[in-house]
């Protein structure tokens, strides 16, 4: 199966080890064990007694009864039968486009967007239109643009909130996005790993799993829980693509690790702690980026409302790549180019790492920046 080279993992594999101050991260900052036991109010010991009499077989084959409940309490409507667990939300997304795309299909993606959201669909055969948002119109998302693209189309693929803009779908686009759906009979794929780090109001917005009977559902320990380690994704969906995604998952999961699965339990059971303590990061890292955008002339970008990243449009006479590797060997600040989402003239940043790395990377980039002006 031939696909296209995946621009930003192939960026970030080739960077990430390499650089001193890394924005370009898309997790919270992560936790240690230790702190996610502390955030679940445990200690090492409760950790160990519930470790230690575990038989280290495959486990439960779809992901714990435990587990699955502790996801499907993250919506309104889903019961933990809807639930399957899968490695990674890279591994969910994965799944679905395998289980339910054939050649001549049409999706509809809205891009920019993780690469996965076009390549795989493409690598599968299928006719991928791509709905771009737009700078100009604050990365909103012009839903006759998506009417048009999603007329017969079997499948739309969205991001929300959306990386690498950090735009957020408020309830009249959600509810304009299902009708679209709902009128050509389509799926929705919703890729919600930042579900829960919004700026403003309590922080989770409303999922399409609990908006849309045709929806999909995908969410992830990585991001909005800072658990990328654990490698943990899962499928919200009705029963008929449940199946299918299992008899695929059956040929490339098996399941996924016993540890991983408690520790994603009962990082869930006090999801309400963990998304507490990453807000507040991403809430006070977008204010110190804010400022910091407000007095760089060279740089301007639309505010994030959600997630954990931006893109921020440079003034200067190079394409994206350039001005990331010239930033890196200068200063070691990691950004990713805008190219690696077909997007010129823009970097990604991920301002959800440790403050005081956002910090001094910015200031790093400052340095860069102003002898650019020399
Ligand atoms: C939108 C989106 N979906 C999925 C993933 C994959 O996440 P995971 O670590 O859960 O596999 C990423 C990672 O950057 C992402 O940004």
């Amino acid at each position: 199966m031939r696909i296209a080279d995946f621009g930003v993992e192939i960026w970030m594999n080739r960077w990430e080890t390499h650089c001193r101050y890394n924005l370009a991260e898309t997790c919270v900052d992560s936790v240690t064990v230790a702190e996610l036991l502390r955030l679940a109010g445990l200690g090492p010991a409760d950790l160990a007694a519930e470790l230690a009499p575990m038989r280290l077989g495959y486990g439960a084959i779809e992901g714990s009864e435990r587990l699955r409940a502790a996801i499907a309490a993250r919506y309104q409507t889903v019961r933990p039968e809807s639930v399957i667990v899968a490695h990674g939300a890279i591994g969910a997304n994965h799944l679905v486009y395998e289980a339910l795309v054939e050649p001549g299909d049409v999706i509809a993606s809205v891009v920019p967007a993780y690469q996965q959201h076009v390549a795989v669909p493409e690598s599968l055969g299928a006719e991928v239109r791509q709905v771009r948002l737009r700078e100009a119109e604050g990365w909103r998302l012009d839903l006759d643009e998506l009417a048009d693209a999603a007329r017969g189309a079997t499948l739309i693929s969205i991001t929300n909130p959306n990386n690498p803009t950090g735009a957020l779908l408020d309830p009249a686009a959600l509810a304009a996005i299902a009708a679209i759906a709902g009128r050509e009979n389509a799926w929705i794929l919703a890729d919600e790993v930042y579900r829960g780090l919004d700026q403003d109001g309590p922080g989770t917005s409303p999922s399409f799993a609990d908006l849309y009977p045709r929806a999909i559902a995908i969410g992830s320990m990585s991001k909005a829980f800072s658990l990328a380690g654990l490698r943990l994704g899962w499928v919200v969906a009705p029963p008929e693509v449940l199946g299918a995604v299992s008899r695929h998952r059956d040929y490339s999961v098996i399941s996924v690790g016993m540890v991983d699965d408690l520790l994603a339990a009962l990082a869930l059971e006090h999801a309400d702690a963990m998304l507490a303590r990453n807000r507040a990061i991403v809430r006070g890292n977008l204010a110190v980026l804010d400022g910091w955008v407000a007095e760089e002339p060279r740089i301007s970008y639309v505010k994030p409302a959600a997630g954990t990243t931006a893109l921020l449009r440079f003034d200067a006479p190079m394409l994206s790549e350039a001005f990331c590797t010239r930033l890196l060997e200068a200063e070691g600040v990691l950004l990713v180019p805008g190219g690696a989402f077909d997007t010129e003239g823009v970097v990604r940043i991920g301002y959800a790492n440790d403050p005081e790395v956002l910090t001094a990377g910015l200031e790093r980039t400052s340095a860069f920046l102003a002898r650019l002006d020399a």
